[in-house]
C-alpha cells in the first residue's frame, strides 16, 4: 500500500504491476489480514461513506485483496461489485476470498484502471481505499473512470492527508530518528500522499468531469499489532522505514509505536 508514508513495502517493484503498495504487490503472496486489521476503523468510515444500495453496480479502485470490493458485494446483492487492481497476486487472492465466501457478484481484474477500457456508463459508484494515489497520469485515470459511471454516478475514495498530519508517518520517522530529513518520494515512485491537497484534487477531479467534490476530515487509529514486537514486524515492511530501520540499535527500534493516529480524506463527486 502504499504505503502510506511509507506504505509502500520495501522490495516491491515500481510502477507497473508492483505499484502496489504493501501487501498487494510485495514479493509474497499478498495477505488480506494485514492490511484488512490495520485498516478496520478507517474502513468503517468508509463504507458509511459509500452507502452502497441493494441494486448498486460498484466499481473498486486498487481493489488489493478485495475486502472493499466483497463488502459492496454483499450488500448490493441485486447489482454486482468489480474489483481492479494493477497486482496479479492481489488479484488472485481476490478471487479467492470472495470464491470461499460464495459471493456470485463479484469479478476481480487485473488491470490498470488508470488506461483500462471499462464498459461505458456501467457503475452507480466507483469507490477505493487508498488505490487512487498511484495513478501516473490522474487527470487521465479520473477521466477513464467518470467514463464507466452512469449519469448520476458517484466516486467515494479515501486517501491519506499529507505525512505531516498522519501520526503513524511522522512518529515512525520520530522514533527511527529521522524526523529532521526531508520525506523523500523516489522520482516517479508510488506516492501514498499525492492526493492530499484538497485544492489539487479538486482540480483534477473537475478535470476529469466530476462535480461537486468534498473532503471529509477522517480522524482514525490504524492497528499494527497487539504488541511492539508485532507492529516492528509490520513496520519493518514500509520501503521507507526499512532503509532507516537498518540503522538503528535493537534497543531504539523496539521504541517504534504499535498503534498510531491517521489522518486521511474521504473524497466524494459526482458524474458532472
Ligand atoms: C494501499 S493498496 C490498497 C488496496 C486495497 N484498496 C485495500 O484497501 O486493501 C493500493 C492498491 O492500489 C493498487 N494500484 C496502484 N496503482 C494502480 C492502478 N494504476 N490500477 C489499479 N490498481 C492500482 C496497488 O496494486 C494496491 O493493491
Amino acid at each position: 500500500m502504499m504505503d502510506a508514508g511509507c506504505q509502500h513495502r520495501s522490495g516491491d517493484p515500481g510502477r507497473g504491476e508492483g505499484a502496489a503498495v504493501r501487501h498487494a504487490a510485495s514479493e509474497h503472496t499478498p495477505s488480506s489480514s494485514g492490511y484488512d486489521a490495520e485498516l478496520r476503523r478507517h474502513n468503517a468510515v468508509l463504507r458509511r461513506a459509500c452507502g452502497v444500495q441493494f441494486h448498486d453496480h460498484v466499481l473498486d479502485i486498487g481493489c488489493g485483496t478485495g475486502q472493499t470490493t466483497r463488502q459492496a458485494a454483499r450488500t448490493a446483492q441485486a447489482g454486482s461489485a468489480l474489483g481492479v487492481d494493477i497486482s496479479a497476486p492481489a488479484i488472485e487472492r481476490a478471487r479467492e476470498l470472495a470464491r470461499a465466501e460464495g459471493l456470485g457478484n463479484v469479478t476481480c481484474e487485473h488491470a490498470n484502471a488508470q488506461a483500462h477500457r471499462f464498459p461505458h456508463e456501467r457503475f452507480d459508484l466507483a469507490i477505493s481505499r487508498f488505490g487512487t494515489m498511484f495513478f501516473d497520469d490522474p487527470c487521465a485515470a479520473f477521466a477513464n473512470i467518470r467514463r464507466a459511471l452512469r449519469p448520476a454516478g458517484r466516486l467515494v475514495m479515501m486517501v491519506w492527508q499529507g505525512h505531516e498530519r498522519n501520526e503513524w508517518d511522522v512518529t515512525i520517522r520520530r522514533s527511527l530518528g529521522a524526523a529532521e530529513e526531508p520525506v523523500t518520494i523516489p522520482s516517479g515512485g508510488p506516492d501514498p500522499f499525492s492526493l492530499a491537497d484538497p485544492p489539487t484534487v479538486t482540480q483534477i477531479l473537475e478535470a476529469a468531469g466530476f462535480a461537486g467534490v468534498a473532503f471529509t476530515d477522517v480522524h482514525e487509529k490504524v492497528y499494527y499489532g497487539p504488541d511492539v514486537a508485532a507492529a516492528l514486524d509490520w513496520v519493518r515492511g514500509f520501503a521507507c522505514t526499512s532503509d532507516l530501520l537498518k540503522r538503528l540499535d535493537p534497543a531504539a527500534a523496539a521504541r517504534a509505536t504499535g498503534r498510531l493516529h491517521e489522518r486521511a480524506w474521504i473524497v466524494t463527486a459526482r458524474r458532472h
